[in-house]
This record gives structure tokens, sequence and C-alpha cells, in this order.
């Protein structure tokens, strides 16, 4: 089909129908000026059915499609120019169809996650601490017919209670006659005094409070006798949590005696099902195989002998240091005699001298001219 205005080219069409097909085809994509399709769109729509050509200059013009609307002044229209070409156009004009605008719900907040309330968007709701959402926490701006409407009903913000927290055996919590709890709001657990010789443990978290999901923040503590066997270590020794009952918690530290070795954790603790966790350790006898003697080495592993600390024990005579510490000695016994001698010498020349005044019957006198006899003893 050719277009309108174009006159036929003198071709026989009985005897070349291919080639004047061809060449129709080539005339129009190459020669000719016609537009063909004007340019499709998102938000606008052709007004009237697209026809296959254009002449140029011909103006096709656009409308805003359901849910859109148009603002001013950007042009709905185009013109088909020369070389197979449509004049710019946008779709910009048209804008999205918007949904009511919500309101923050009581003790909350409403958030436009795409910045608009243009179908499409959503609008997250959050409610402030201490409160509960109650509905949807998101709404969709959907397009119904020609216009925006939300996914459903805003949600509300309530506040968060809490039931009164459990009663638990053997022991009582604080606030036991208060019927609602608030959020944050904490209640304290405490052992009863037991009957027994043994003392209730509590086991768990003594203090909780109401929390985000009007659950408490942990479960309600538990309150049994938790005792543990003494801790028997043969060939060690307690250093430290002595006593005679070791109840929930208790820790208790041990050592080995000399030439043996601790096999397991030197530190227990008394755990609620009343076993030592970790167990119980056992000091195993030191092996004297040529292998494990390495009587310097202080690193880890099993320690082959023990050496007594000697510099805690002054009396103790230091086997390498002996020879040095007689020297010592015997400058100190040196300067001790040369002192001596040093006063005895003096001692002798101040009796020769005080000797010889006492002969001359010196007197000196003071500046009150009261006599002073110098050299009396
Ligand atoms: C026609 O369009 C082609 C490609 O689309 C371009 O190369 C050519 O320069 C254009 N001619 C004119 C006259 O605009
Ligand atoms: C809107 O924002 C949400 C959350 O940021 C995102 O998941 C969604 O893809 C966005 N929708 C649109 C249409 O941009
Ligand atoms: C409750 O949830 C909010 C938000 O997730 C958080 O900020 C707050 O710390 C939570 N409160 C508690 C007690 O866990
Ligand atoms: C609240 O409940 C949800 C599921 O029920 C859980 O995943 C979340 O950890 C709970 N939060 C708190 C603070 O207990
Ligand atoms: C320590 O004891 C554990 C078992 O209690 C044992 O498997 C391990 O071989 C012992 N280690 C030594 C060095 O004896
Ligand atoms: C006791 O509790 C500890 C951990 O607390 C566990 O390893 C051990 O297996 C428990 N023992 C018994 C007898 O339940």
């Amino acid at each position: 089909m050719a277009p309108p205005g174009r006159r036929e080219r003198p071709f026989s069409s009985g005897r070349f129908p291919g080639l004047l097909l061809a060449t129709l085809v080539l005339q129009l994509s190459s020669f000719s000026d016609a537009c063909e399709a004007p340019p499709t769109f998102e938000a606008m729509e052709l007004i009237g059915k697209p026809k296959p050509y254009y002449k140029v200059g011909e103006r096709v013009d656009y409308k805003c499609k359901k849910g859109y609307f148009y603002v001013p002044p950007l042009a709905t229209h185009s013109i088909c120019d020369r070389n197979h070409t449509w004049l710019p156009v946008s779709d910009e004009g048209c804008y999205r169809e918007m949904c009511p605008h919500i309101r923050d719900p009581l003790n909350g907040e409403a958030i436009l996650a795409n910045g608009s309330y243009e179908f499409g968007s959503e609008l997250h709701f959050i409610c402030n601490e201490g409160y509960y959402l109650i509905g949807k926490d998101i709404l969709y701006c959907e397009l119904k017919d020609t216009v925006a409407v939300w996914s459903g009903k805003p949600p509300l913000c309530e506040k968060i209670l809490c039931t009164p927290p459990p009663k638990i055996k053997n022991g009582k919590h604080t606030f036991s006659e208060v019927e609602v709890f608030e959020y944050l709001d904490a209640v304290t657990y405490s052992c009863d005094p037991a009957p027994g010789p043994d003392p209730f443990s509590l086991i768990g978290e003594s203090m909780i409070y109401c929390g985000n999901n009007s659950t408490w923040s942990h479960a309600a503590p538990e309150c049994k006798v938790v005792k543990c066997r003494f801790p028997v270590v043969e060939n060690g020794k307690q250093i430290s949590g002595f006593g005679k009952k070791f109840y929930y918690k208790a820790t208790v530290m041990f050592e080995c005696d000399k030439g043996y070795y601790l096999n397991g954790s030197d530190k227990i603790v008394c755990e609620s099902n009343s076993t030592w966790d970790p167990p119980v350790p056992k000091c195993l006898k030191v092996s004297t195989s040529p292998n494990t003697k390495s009587p310097t080495s202080s690193a880890s592993g099993p320690r082959p002998t023990y050496k007594p600390p000697v510099s805690n024990y002054p009396g103790y005579p230091k086997p390498d240091e002996g020879i040095l510490d007689s020297l010592d000695d015997w400058v100190i016994a040196l300067i001790v005699i040369v002192i001596v001698v040093a006063v005895a010498v003096i001692c002798v020349a101040l009796y020769r001298f005080l000797q010889g005044r006492k002969k001359k019957g010196t007197y000196l006198t003071d500046e009150n001219h009261r006599e002073v006899k110098f050299t009396s003893l």
C-alpha cells in the first residue's frame, strides 16, 4: 500500500510482482520522508488509532493514561519531521494519581517509603518505643479504576502491657500485688528461706522486665537447693574456694602435689544440677621416661619435677651463689675490723690529750662569765 499522493512507477505489476514490492519497500524506507508509528509512552497514549505511515508535517496528539493527570506546560503532541523522525515529545507532563494523605498514628509515625503519595508507593508505619502496632505495618498506594487508594486501613499503636510474671516455687517476686505491668516495668525474684540446712539458690535472672512483645525479658528464675559434693583431688590440694559446703556457683581451684600434674581444669564451678563443671580434675604422676624429662621447661604441659622456690627461704644456702656470698662476708669482716681498730686508736689519742690538759689546769670562760671546767669528766 503506497502512501497517499505518491505516483506509481511504470512497472507491470503482472510480470514483476516481487520486484514491485521490493522497490516499494525500498522507496518507503530510504527515499521517502514518511514517518512510521509514533513513539509510545508509559504515562500517555495516542488519541485515535495509530496509522502505519504519516506524512511530513502531520501531527499526532496524546493524552494521559488512566491514573495519570496532565499538568501544563509540556506539549502532548508531536509532528512528523523529515528523515523519518518525530519531533521530540515526552510524557513528563502526566502525573500519577495520588493516594490521600494519611496522618501519623497516635504514638507512632507514618513514613513515605518512596517519597510520594503516587500510586505504586508505600507508606510504612512504626510505633514509638513502648507501643506496639495493631494492623498492617505497610500500606500500598494502588490504582483502582482511575483513582489511587491505599491498600488498607492505617494501623494503631497500642501501649505495651504485660500480665504479671510467673509465680515460682520456693520463691517470690516484688510487686506481686500488681495486675498490669507497663513496658520496662521490672520485678525482682528472691528465694524463700529453706526448711533444711541448705539454702535455696536462685538459678537464672533475678530481675526481669516487661519487654517488646508484651513478654517478660527472661524466663522466671528457679529456686532450689544446689549442693555439690566435696571435690576430692588425690595428690593435690585446694588453693582457693575452701569450705565445707559447696552451693550454686561455688568455685574451687586446685594445685597438684610435687611430682604430679593436673589433668583437667584447675578451676571448677558448682552448677545448677549439683555437679561440678568442668568435672573435678585429677593429679597424675609425672612420667619419668626420658622424653618428658625437661626440668628447665616452664612451658605448658606436665611439669616433671617440682623445684621449691629457694629464694623464699632466707636461711637456705643458694647453691650457685655460695662462693660469692663468702667473699662478701670476708669483705664485711675486714671493714668491721678496720673500723674497730680506728675507733680504738682515736680513743687512745683522745685520752692522752685530755690527760695532758688536766695537768695544766686550764679553765675556759663563756660569755656570761660563768666558769666552766671543760675537762671535768
Ligand atoms: C537522517 O538520519 C540518519 C540516521 O538516522 C542520519 O545519519 C542522517 O544524517 C539524517 N539526515 C538528515 C538530512 O537529517
Ligand atoms: C518503595 O520503597 C520500598 C522500600 O524502600 C521499595 O521496596 C519499593 O521497591 C519502592 N517502590 C517503588 C515503586 O519505588
Ligand atoms: C524494643 O524494640 C525497639 C525497636 O526494635 C528497640 O529499640 C528497643 O530497644 C526494644 N526494647 C527492648 C526492651 O528490648
Ligand atoms: C518478639 O516475638 C518475635 C516472634 O514472636 C520474636 O522473634 C522476637 O524475638 C520477640 N522479641 C522480643 C524482644 O522478645
Ligand atoms: C586426661 O584425662 C582425659 C580423660 O579424663 C584423658 O582422655 C586424657 O588422655 C588425659 N590426659 C593425660 C595427659 O593423661
Ligand atoms: C549438669 O550441667 C552441666 C552444664 O551445666 C552439664 O554439662 C552436665 O552434663 C549436667 N549433668 C547432669 C548429670 O545433668
